[in-house]
C-alpha cells in the first residue's frame, strides 16, 4: 500500500485530489487513474478505490446504505471477502425502483453484506407510486419496519449519473425529459433529479431514502466518474460539504475545466 501512495502522488494524483477537494469544497476526493467514458476498468478501480475507504469508516455494527447502478455493482464486486462485519446490515437506499437499471440496488446491497459477512434486508417497492400508495405501504409491516431500519443508516454510498441519460434509462415521458431540462436537471442520485447549484428539481416519489435522510446520514460517500459526469458531480457534491467523493482522472480534469 506505502508503494501505491508513491506511484499515486508521482502521477499527480494527489495534487489533483486536493485542487477538486478546494473547488467543489468537499472534505476527501479520491481520483484514481484514466477515464471510465474510455475504459471500463477504471471502473473497477473505482470500485475498489470505494470499497477500500468504506472499509476505513465502517465498524462492526454499521448500518451502509447503497443505491443501484454500474458503479455500485463494482463497490460490491470490488470488497473483499473479510466476513468480519457479522453485525453490519446492509441495505438498498430506495429500495426497488421498479426498472431493471434500479433492482439492482437490492442485488448490490445482498452481494456487499455477503462479502463483509453482515446482513441485508431488500425491499421491492416500485418507483413514483401516489402519495396514497405510499402510505398504504407503509401500513405492510415489513415495509414499515424498513422504513424505520433506514433511519439507522450510517454510511451511504452512491451513484451519480447525468440527469438526461437517467431519465432515459428510466424510460420517463419525452414530456418529463423536457421539463427536467427546461428546469436545469443536470445531475440524478437516489431518485432525485438537482440544478447544477445542488438544488431539487424533481423528486421520485417512493418509500426509500429522502433528500432529509441523505442529509442526516453520517457519512456519505458518492461515487461517480467519467469525463462526461463532470457537471453531475459539482452538482451533488454541492449539497453536502462533507461528503466524500471517489472519481476517476477524467471527471476530475473535466471538473477543473468547467468551474
Ligand atoms: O439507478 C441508481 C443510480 O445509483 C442512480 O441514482 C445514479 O444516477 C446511477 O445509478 C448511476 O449509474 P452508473 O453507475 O451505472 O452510471
Amino acid at each position: 500500500d506505502d508503494l501505491k501512495d508513491v506511484i499515486h502522488s508521482l502521477k499527480g494524483l494527489s495534487d489533483l485530489e486536493m485542487s477538486l477537494e478546494k473547488v467543489l469544497g468537499v472534505k476527501k476526493v479520491i481520483i484514481v487513474q484514466g477515464n471510465s467514458d474510455e475504459d471500463e476498468l477504471v471502473l473497477k478501480d473505482m470500485g475498489r478505490a470505494s470499497a477500500k475507504y468504506l472499509r476505513s469508516v465502517i465498524s462492526y455494527n454499521s448500518v451502509i446504505g447503497i443505491t443501484g447502478g454500474t458503479t455500485m455493482a463494482q463497490v460490491a464486486e470490488e470488497m473483499c471477502q473479510e466476513k468480519k462485519y457479522s453485525d453490519v446490515l446492509v441495505l438498498p437506499a430506495r429500495g426497488g425502483l421498479g426498472k431493471n437499471v434500479e433492482i439492482q440496488a437490492n442485488s448490490i446491497a445482498a452481494k456487499l453484506a455477503q462479502k463483509l459477512g453482515g446482513n441485508y434486508r431488500l425491499l421491492h417497492v416500485p418507483d413514483n407510486i401516489e402519495e396514497e400508495t405510499i402510505a398504504a405501504l407503509l401500513k405492510v409491516p415489513e415495509v414499515n419496519e424498513f422504513v424505520n431500519t433506514m433511519k439507522n443508516i450510517d454510511v451511504l454510498v452512491f451513484g451519480m449519473g447525468r440527469a438526461d441519460e437517467m431519465a432515459k434509462k428510466r424510460k420517463s415521458s419525452e414530456e418529463k425529459i423536457e421539463k427536467l431540462i427546461e428546469k436545469g436537471a443536470v445531475a440524478e442520485a437516489f431518485g432525485h433529479y438537482f440544478d447544477r447549484n445542488g438544488d431539487t428539481v424533481w423528486e421520485s416519489m417512493t418509500v426509500g431514502l429522502s433528500l432529509i435522510d441523505f442529509k442526516k446520514v453520517g457519512n456519505v460517500i458518492g461515487v461517480a466518474g467519467g469525463e462526461r459526469k463532470a457537471e453531475a458531480i459539482i452538482s451533488i457534491c454541492s449539497i453536502r460539504e462533507d461528503m466524500i467523493l471517489v472519481t476517476d482522472e477524467g471527471a476530475a480534469k473535466k471538473i477543473l475545466d468547467i468551474v
